[in-house]
């Protein structure tokens, strides 16, 4: 893969995140290396998509536009002013940009880590529930979803996790991206 080693990439990291975020982004590279070996995808992408999947986390209102008029981004109107949401999408670009990562696979797991999609490939799973599950976390019911995911029931998880989020978005009284509940719905027509 032509890009930059691990080292490089945790080094420019070091500037673009917080000591927590950081830490937080190996804990799911790791994490993601362990499920790609139950659910078969390529460990180096998995590895690789987990540290860099939160690196425009901390980005300004004034880097995402330049990002935005670079690449001609179009965020939808759930994504702009909401860098919790469009995080993922920005960073799918910047990865390509600050990192040289070109992969398809790894480019849309970065792209997709938040909201999920329909029909995800095992990659955008398995970076999508590291990201919920790494060691670091600690909310009520993650080690059921720990559980269900190192047990090979990846897209129960998955399920279980989407329907956490919707109800703590419900009880928040916040938006739901569609993407949110069409990944949910294609999931659960994929498991009957
Ligand atoms: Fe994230
Ligand atoms: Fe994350």
């Amino acid at each position: 893969m032509n890009n930059l080693n691990t080292e490089k990439i945790i080094d420019k990291l070091k500037n673009m995140l917080k000591p927590k975020r950081l830490k937080h982004s190996i804990n799911v590279a790791n994490c993601a290396v362990k499920l790609s070996e139950i659910y078969g995808c390529d460990k180096d992408k998995a590895y690789l998509a987990g540290l860099v999947h939160d690196c425009a986390k901390y980005f300004t209102n004034d880097q995402i536009e330049v990002y935005v008029k670079k690449y001609d981004i179009e965020l939808d109107p759930m994504e702009v002013d909401n860098i919790a949401l469009s995080h993922s999408v920005i960073g799918s670009y910047v990865i390509q940009d600050v990192f040289n990562i070109k992969d398809v696979d790894i480019i849309n797991a970065v792209r997709y880590h938040t909201t999920g999609r329909e029909n995800m490939s095992i990659l955008e799973k398995v970076i999508l529930m590291a990201d919920m599950i790494e060691e670091g976390r600690d909310f009520p019911g993650v080690d059921y979803l720990r559980e269900l995911s190192f047990g090979g029931q990846l897209n129960k998880a998955l399920i279980d996790s989407f329907n956490n989020t919707i109800k703590f978005v419900i009880d928040n009284d916040q938006l739901i991206h569609l993407r949110s509940i069409s990944a949910r719905n294609y999931l659960m027509q994929e498991n009957r």
